[in-house]
Protein backbone atom coordinates (compact mmCIF):
# COMPACT_ATOMS: atom_id res chain seq x y z
CA UNK A 1 0.00 0.00 0.00
CA UNK A 2 1.20 3.47 -0.66
CA UNK A 3 2.39 5.75 2.42
CA UNK A 4 0.15 8.61 3.00
CA UNK A 5 -1.00 10.35 5.54
CA UNK A 6 -4.57 8.66 5.19
CA UNK A 7 -2.99 4.98 5.20
CA UNK A 8 -1.19 5.95 7.68
CA UNK A 9 -3.99 7.28 9.94
CA UNK A 10 -6.26 4.12 8.53
CA UNK A 11 -3.56 1.68 10.11
CA UNK A 12 -3.76 3.36 13.32
CA UNK A 13 -7.36 3.12 13.76
CA UNK A 14 -6.21 -0.72 14.24
CA UNK A 15 -4.73 0.72 17.53
CA UNK A 16 -6.57 0.52 20.56
CA UNK A 17 -6.14 1.91 23.95
CA UNK A 18 -6.05 -0.75 26.46
CA UNK A 19 -7.17 1.37 29.17
CA UNK A 20 -9.97 3.11 26.95
CA UNK A 21 -11.06 0.67 24.76
CA UNK A 22 -11.01 2.60 21.61
CA UNK A 23 -9.07 3.44 19.02
CA UNK A 24 -6.07 6.13 19.06
CA UNK A 25 -7.06 7.69 16.18
CA UNK A 26 -10.99 8.18 17.48
CA UNK A 27 -9.33 9.11 20.80
CA UNK A 28 -7.59 12.05 18.93
CA UNK A 29 -4.42 10.78 20.13
CA UNK A 30 -2.47 11.30 16.90
CA UNK A 31 -0.87 14.21 15.51
CA UNK A 32 1.80 15.67 13.25
CA UNK A 33 2.02 12.87 10.89
CA UNK A 34 4.28 13.58 8.18
CA UNK A 35 5.94 11.63 5.35
CA UNK A 36 9.65 11.21 3.35
CA UNK A 37 9.79 8.47 1.21
CA UNK A 38 9.95 5.93 3.45
CA UNK A 39 10.54 7.82 6.49
CA UNK A 40 7.15 7.62 8.66
CA UNK A 41 6.65 9.85 11.79
CA UNK A 42 4.01 10.85 13.75
CA UNK A 43 3.16 11.74 17.38
CA UNK A 44 1.04 9.95 20.09
CA UNK A 45 -0.76 11.80 22.75
CA UNK A 46 -1.25 9.92 25.54
CA UNK A 47 -3.58 10.98 28.12
CA UNK A 48 -0.63 10.74 31.18
CA UNK A 49 3.21 11.15 31.15
CA UNK A 50 2.67 8.09 33.34
CA UNK A 51 1.42 5.40 31.36
CA UNK A 52 2.39 2.56 32.02
CA UNK A 53 1.43 1.00 28.35
CA UNK A 54 3.79 3.68 26.44
CA UNK A 55 5.93 0.98 25.35
CA UNK A 56 3.24 -1.01 24.38
CA UNK A 57 1.30 1.04 22.52
CA UNK A 58 4.13 2.84 20.59
CA UNK A 59 5.36 -0.92 19.59
CA UNK A 60 1.70 -1.69 18.33
CA UNK A 61 2.07 1.42 16.41
CA UNK A 62 4.98 0.29 14.48
CA UNK A 63 3.67 -2.98 14.04
CA UNK A 64 0.29 -1.43 12.41
CA UNK A 65 1.86 0.65 10.16
CA UNK A 66 4.84 -1.69 9.27
CA UNK A 67 2.31 -4.35 8.56
CA UNK A 68 -1.06 -2.77 7.83
CA UNK A 69 0.67 0.29 5.08
CA UNK A 70 4.43 -0.77 4.05
CA UNK A 71 6.62 -3.54 5.42
CA UNK A 72 10.22 -1.31 4.71
CA UNK A 73 8.50 1.49 6.41
CA UNK A 74 10.35 3.40 9.19
CA UNK A 75 8.51 4.58 11.65
CA UNK A 76 9.49 6.45 13.86
CA UNK A 77 7.12 7.41 17.08
CA UNK A 78 7.30 10.43 19.51
CA UNK A 79 5.59 9.68 22.66
CA UNK A 80 3.92 13.07 24.12
CA UNK A 81 0.59 13.50 26.80
CA UNK A 82 -2.12 15.30 27.13
CA UNK A 83 -3.53 14.81 31.01
CA UNK A 84 -6.87 14.92 30.26
CA UNK A 85 -9.12 17.12 32.53
CA UNK A 86 -11.42 15.70 35.06
CA UNK A 87 -15.69 16.44 34.06
CA UNK A 88 -16.78 17.06 37.95
CA UNK A 89 -19.75 19.14 37.07
CA UNK A 90 -22.24 19.58 39.79
CA UNK A 91 -19.30 18.86 42.59
CA UNK A 92 -17.86 20.97 44.85
CA UNK A 93 -16.86 24.52 43.81
CA UNK A 94 -16.64 24.69 39.81
CA UNK A 95 -14.38 27.82 40.18
CA UNK A 96 -11.84 26.68 42.51
CA UNK A 97 -8.88 25.66 41.12
CA UNK A 98 -9.59 26.15 37.35
CA UNK A 99 -6.46 25.86 36.36
CA UNK A 100 -6.10 22.50 37.86
CA UNK A 101 -7.02 19.33 35.49
CA UNK A 102 -7.23 16.85 38.58
CA UNK A 103 -7.75 16.72 42.31
CA UNK A 104 -7.33 13.40 44.46
CA UNK A 105 -7.59 13.25 47.38
CA UNK A 106 -5.57 10.74 49.79
CA UNK A 107 -7.56 9.70 52.78
CA UNK A 108 -7.35 6.47 55.12
CA UNK A 109 -9.40 5.99 58.14
CA UNK A 110 -7.27 4.95 60.15
CA UNK A 111 -4.38 7.66 61.54
CA UNK A 112 -0.61 6.78 60.89
CA UNK A 113 -1.14 4.56 58.40
CA UNK A 114 1.31 6.54 55.46
CA UNK A 115 -1.00 8.61 53.78
CA UNK A 116 1.36 11.25 53.85
CA UNK A 117 4.55 9.37 52.87
CA UNK A 118 2.32 8.23 49.79
CA UNK A 119 1.31 11.36 49.09
CA UNK A 120 4.34 12.59 49.27
CA UNK A 121 6.36 10.10 46.77
CA UNK A 122 3.29 10.02 44.41
CA UNK A 123 3.40 13.77 43.89
CA UNK A 124 7.27 12.99 43.21
CA UNK A 125 7.17 10.22 41.01
CA UNK A 126 4.44 11.92 39.22
CA UNK A 127 6.88 14.87 39.02
CA UNK A 128 9.20 13.15 37.92
CA UNK A 129 7.32 12.15 34.51
CA UNK A 130 7.38 15.44 33.29
CA UNK A 131 3.62 15.58 34.86
CA UNK A 132 3.04 19.29 36.41
CA UNK A 133 2.17 17.98 39.86
CA UNK A 134 0.77 19.91 43.21
CA UNK A 135 0.31 18.81 47.06
CA UNK A 136 -1.28 20.29 49.58
CA UNK A 137 -1.26 19.42 53.24
CA UNK A 138 -4.90 20.03 54.58
CA UNK A 139 -3.98 18.69 57.71
CA UNK A 140 -3.60 21.68 60.52
CA UNK A 141 -3.46 19.79 63.71
CA UNK A 142 -0.68 17.79 62.59
CA UNK A 143 0.96 18.84 59.04
CA UNK A 144 3.57 16.34 57.90
CA UNK A 145 4.71 18.28 54.64
CA UNK A 146 7.09 20.97 56.26
CA UNK A 147 9.09 18.08 57.73
CA UNK A 148 8.74 15.44 54.93
CA UNK A 149 10.33 17.90 52.29
CA UNK A 150 12.07 19.49 55.20
CA UNK A 151 10.85 22.94 53.94
CA UNK A 152 9.99 25.39 56.78
CA UNK A 153 9.95 29.10 55.28
CA UNK A 154 6.82 31.06 54.60
CA UNK A 155 5.13 31.53 51.24
CA UNK A 156 5.87 34.49 49.40
CA UNK A 157 2.54 36.54 48.27
CA UNK A 158 2.21 37.99 44.69
CA UNK A 159 1.24 41.08 42.97
CA UNK A 160 -2.64 39.38 42.86
CA UNK A 161 -2.18 38.95 46.88
CA UNK A 162 -1.80 35.56 45.79
CA UNK A 163 0.25 32.48 48.01
CA UNK A 164 2.57 31.20 46.00
CA UNK A 165 3.50 27.61 46.92
CA UNK A 166 6.89 26.24 47.43
CA UNK A 167 8.46 24.43 45.07
CA UNK A 168 10.55 21.16 45.79
CA UNK A 169 11.49 17.80 43.98
CA UNK A 170 9.30 19.28 40.93
CA UNK A 171 6.29 19.50 43.05
CA UNK A 172 4.39 22.86 44.18
CA UNK A 173 3.92 22.61 47.74
CA UNK A 174 1.20 23.89 50.22
CA UNK A 175 1.09 23.20 54.09
CA UNK A 176 -0.91 24.24 56.80
CA UNK A 177 2.69 23.69 58.89
CA UNK A 178 4.10 27.12 56.56
CA UNK A 179 1.23 29.22 57.51
CA UNK A 180 -0.33 28.92 61.21
CA UNK A 181 1.66 28.10 63.91
CA UNK A 182 0.47 24.28 64.70
CA UNK A 183 0.69 25.07 68.67
CA UNK A 184 -2.43 27.47 68.18
CA UNK A 185 -4.30 25.63 65.62
CA UNK A 186 -4.82 22.40 67.87
CA UNK A 187 -7.45 25.22 69.48
CA UNK A 188 -9.38 25.38 65.76
CA UNK A 189 -12.45 23.65 65.39
CA UNK A 190 -13.76 22.06 62.75
CA UNK A 191 -15.55 24.92 60.78
CA UNK A 192 -12.61 27.45 60.87
CA UNK A 193 -10.24 24.21 59.71
CA UNK A 194 -12.06 23.74 56.35
CA UNK A 195 -12.98 26.94 55.41
CA UNK A 196 -9.09 27.57 56.20
CA UNK A 197 -8.65 24.93 54.02
CA UNK A 198 -11.16 26.07 51.26
CA UNK A 199 -9.40 29.62 51.30
CA UNK A 200 -6.06 27.89 51.34
CA UNK A 201 -6.49 26.61 47.90
CA UNK A 202 -8.61 29.02 46.40
CA UNK A 203 -6.03 31.68 47.02
CA UNK A 204 -3.03 30.66 46.36
CA UNK A 205 -1.90 30.69 42.61
CA UNK A 206 -0.89 26.94 42.01
CA UNK A 207 -0.92 27.98 38.00
CA UNK A 208 -1.63 25.42 35.64
CA UNK A 209 -1.39 22.11 36.85
CA UNK A 210 -1.79 18.32 35.40
CA UNK A 211 -2.05 16.69 39.18
CA UNK A 212 -3.49 18.12 42.54
CA UNK A 213 -2.60 15.84 45.60
CA UNK A 214 -4.93 16.59 48.60
CA UNK A 215 -3.21 15.14 51.78
CA UNK A 216 -6.50 14.75 54.55
CA UNK A 217 -6.39 14.57 57.85
CA UNK A 218 -6.87 10.82 59.23
CA UNK A 219 -10.47 9.82 59.74
CA UNK A 220 -13.89 10.53 58.06
CA UNK A 221 -15.29 13.21 60.28
CA UNK A 222 -17.31 16.61 59.29
CA UNK A 223 -13.33 17.98 58.54
CA UNK A 224 -12.64 15.24 55.77
CA UNK A 225 -16.34 15.60 54.53
CA UNK A 226 -16.42 19.15 53.95
CA UNK A 227 -12.94 19.43 52.11
CA UNK A 228 -13.89 16.87 49.88
CA UNK A 229 -17.53 18.33 49.34
CA UNK A 230 -15.49 22.20 48.56
CA UNK A 231 -13.35 20.84 46.07
CA UNK A 232 -14.39 19.61 42.56
CA UNK A 233 -12.40 16.07 43.10
CA UNK A 234 -11.53 13.97 40.40
CA UNK A 235 -11.10 10.93 42.99
CA UNK A 236 -9.77 9.66 46.22
CA UNK A 237 -7.11 7.27 46.92
CA UNK A 238 -7.26 5.44 50.05
CA UNK A 239 -4.35 4.48 51.97
CA UNK A 240 -4.23 1.29 54.66
CA UNK A 241 -2.31 -0.90 56.89
CA UNK A 242 -3.40 -4.96 56.34
CA UNK A 243 -4.28 -4.92 59.81
CA UNK A 244 -8.13 -5.47 60.16
CA UNK A 245 -8.26 -2.19 62.64
CA UNK A 246 -7.26 -0.28 59.28
CA UNK A 247 -9.35 -1.82 57.28
CA UNK A 248 -12.44 -1.27 58.74
CA UNK A 249 -11.68 2.47 58.72
CA UNK A 250 -10.56 1.84 54.83
CA UNK A 251 -14.07 0.57 54.31
CA UNK A 252 -16.25 3.55 56.36
CA UNK A 253 -13.29 5.75 53.82
CA UNK A 254 -14.92 4.24 50.68
CA UNK A 255 -18.61 4.68 52.12
CA UNK A 256 -17.68 8.42 52.75
CA UNK A 257 -16.36 8.98 49.41
CA UNK A 258 -19.05 6.93 47.91
CA UNK A 259 -22.28 8.78 49.75
CA UNK A 260 -21.00 12.20 48.12
CA UNK A 261 -20.43 10.83 44.74
CA UNK A 262 -16.62 11.03 44.76
CA UNK A 263 -15.12 7.90 42.71
CA UNK A 264 -12.34 6.03 44.43
CA UNK A 265 -9.40 6.04 42.70
CA UNK A 266 -8.12 2.79 43.98
CA UNK A 267 -6.89 1.27 47.66
CA UNK A 268 -3.40 1.31 48.52
CA UNK A 269 -1.72 -1.06 50.55
CA UNK A 270 1.54 0.38 53.18
CA UNK A 271 3.16 -1.31 55.69
CA UNK A 272 2.27 -4.89 53.33
CA UNK A 273 5.43 -7.07 54.77
CA UNK A 274 9.24 -6.28 55.56
CA UNK A 275 12.10 -8.05 54.12
CA UNK A 276 15.22 -7.69 56.30
CA UNK A 277 18.24 -6.04 54.76
CA UNK A 278 20.48 -9.48 55.21
CA UNK A 279 17.05 -12.35 54.37
CA UNK A 280 16.69 -10.14 50.73
CA UNK A 281 13.73 -13.83 50.20
CA UNK A 282 12.33 -13.33 52.93
CA UNK A 283 8.89 -11.51 53.52
CA UNK A 284 7.05 -11.00 56.76
CA UNK A 285 3.84 -10.37 56.84
CA UNK A 286 4.38 -8.11 60.09
CA UNK A 287 0.14 -6.02 59.65
CA UNK A 288 -1.35 -9.70 58.20
CA UNK A 289 -1.21 -10.33 54.57
CA UNK A 290 -2.78 -8.91 51.66
CA UNK A 291 -5.95 -7.28 53.52
CA UNK A 292 -6.44 -4.00 51.42
CA UNK A 293 -5.89 -6.73 48.49
CA UNK A 294 -8.46 -8.73 49.44
CA UNK A 295 -10.79 -5.94 50.38
CA UNK A 296 -10.57 -3.66 47.25
CA UNK A 297 -11.85 -6.58 45.53
CA UNK A 298 -14.89 -7.44 47.88
CA UNK A 299 -15.28 -3.59 47.33
CA UNK A 300 -14.49 -3.67 43.30
CA UNK A 301 -12.23 -0.62 43.74
CA UNK A 302 -8.88 -1.12 42.07
CA UNK A 303 -6.35 -2.07 44.16
CA UNK A 304 -3.14 0.21 43.16
CA UNK A 305 -0.23 -2.38 44.92
CA UNK A 306 1.65 -2.21 48.15
CA UNK A 307 4.56 -0.96 49.75
CA UNK A 308 6.42 -2.74 51.86
CA UNK A 309 8.23 -1.40 55.08
CA UNK A 310 11.65 0.31 54.83
CA UNK A 311 13.61 1.58 57.32
CA UNK A 312 15.31 4.26 54.78
CA UNK A 313 11.57 4.78 53.79
CA UNK A 314 10.86 6.12 57.28
CA UNK A 315 14.54 8.08 57.75
CA UNK A 316 13.63 9.82 54.52
CA UNK A 317 10.34 10.70 55.57
CA UNK A 318 11.96 12.33 58.96
CA UNK A 319 14.60 14.26 57.16
CA UNK A 320 12.96 15.65 54.03
CA UNK A 321 13.99 13.31 51.45
CA UNK A 322 11.35 11.74 49.56
CA UNK A 323 12.55 8.10 48.92
CA UNK A 324 11.86 8.12 45.30
CA UNK A 325 14.56 10.66 45.06
CA UNK A 326 16.80 9.49 48.13
CA UNK A 327 17.07 5.75 46.96
CA UNK A 328 15.20 5.19 43.11
CA UNK A 329 16.29 2.21 42.99
CA UNK A 330 14.71 0.93 46.57
CA UNK A 331 11.75 -1.86 46.37
CA UNK A 332 9.76 1.05 47.88
CA UNK A 333 10.81 3.93 45.37
CA UNK A 334 9.63 1.33 42.96
CA UNK A 335 6.74 0.43 44.30
CA UNK A 336 5.43 4.42 44.48
CA UNK A 337 6.25 4.55 40.86
CA UNK A 338 3.92 1.74 39.86
CA UNK A 339 1.71 3.25 42.25
CA UNK A 340 1.88 6.73 41.08
CA UNK A 341 1.40 5.26 37.32
CA UNK A 342 -1.62 2.75 38.30
CA UNK A 343 -3.49 6.35 40.01
CA UNK A 344 -2.95 8.03 36.43
CA UNK A 345 -3.81 5.35 34.59
CA UNK A 346 -7.54 5.55 36.57
CA UNK A 347 -7.53 8.92 36.32
CA UNK A 348 -7.09 8.60 32.62
CA UNK A 349 -10.13 6.26 32.00
CA UNK A 350 -12.32 7.63 34.67
CA UNK A 351 -12.32 11.07 32.79
CA UNK A 352 -12.48 9.12 29.11
CA UNK A 353 -15.42 7.51 30.20
CA UNK A 354 -17.14 9.38 33.46
CA UNK A 355 -20.23 11.36 32.55
CA UNK A 356 -21.48 13.66 35.20
CA UNK A 357 -23.88 11.40 37.18
CA UNK A 358 -27.14 12.68 38.15
CA UNK A 359 -26.43 11.10 42.09
CA UNK A 360 -23.99 13.89 41.92
CA UNK A 361 -26.06 16.47 40.56
CA UNK A 362 -28.95 15.71 42.96
CA UNK A 363 -26.77 15.56 45.51
CA UNK A 364 -25.47 19.45 44.93
CA UNK A 365 -28.40 20.57 43.69
N1 LIG B 1 6.16 1.74 54.24
C1 LIG B 1 6.71 2.33 55.30
N2 LIG B 1 7.89 1.89 55.81
C2 LIG B 1 8.45 2.50 56.88
N3 LIG B 1 7.94 3.56 57.50
C3 LIG B 1 6.77 4.05 57.03
C4 LIG B 1 6.09 3.48 55.90
N4 LIG B 1 4.97 4.20 55.66
C5 LIG B 1 4.94 5.16 56.59
N5 LIG B 1 6.01 5.08 57.42
C6 LIG B 1 6.30 5.93 58.57
O1 LIG B 1 5.19 5.87 59.44
C7 LIG B 1 4.91 7.13 60.01
C8 LIG B 1 3.47 7.52 59.67
O2 LIG B 1 3.38 7.75 58.28
P1 LIG B 1 2.58 8.98 57.68
O3 LIG B 1 2.89 10.22 58.45
O4 LIG B 1 2.82 8.97 56.23
O5 LIG B 1 1.10 8.49 58.00
P2 LIG B 1 -0.26 9.31 57.91
O6 LIG B 1 -1.32 8.33 57.57
O7 LIG B 1 -0.09 10.48 57.04
O8 LIG B 1 -0.41 9.79 59.39
P3 LIG B 1 -1.51 10.83 59.96
O9 LIG B 1 -2.75 10.05 60.07
O10 LIG B 1 -0.96 11.25 61.26
O11 LIG B 1 -1.62 11.94 58.96
C9 LIG B 1 5.95 8.08 59.45
O12 LIG B 1 6.97 8.20 60.38
C10 LIG B 1 6.44 7.39 58.20
O13 LIG B 1 7.78 7.73 57.89
MG1 LIG C 1 -0.45 12.54 57.42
Amino acid sequence: MKITKENIVDALRNVIDPDLGKDLVSLGMIEDVEIEGKKVSFTVYLTTPACPLKEEIKKACINAVTHLVDKEAEVSVHMSSRVTKSRTEGQGDQNLLKGVKNIIAVASGKGGVGKSTVSVNMAVALAKTGAKVGLVDTDIYGPSIPTMFDLHEKPNISAQRKLIPLEKYGVKLLSMGFLVDTDDAVVWRGPMVSSAVKQFLSEADWGELDYLLLDLPPGTGDIQLTIVQSVPLTGAIIVSTPQTVALDDARKGVAMFGKVGVPVLGIVENMAFFTPPDLPDRKYHIFGKDGAKNLAEKLGVPFLGEVPIEEQLREGGDTGRPIVDLAPDSPSSVAFNQLAMKAAQQIAIRNATREPTEKIEILYR
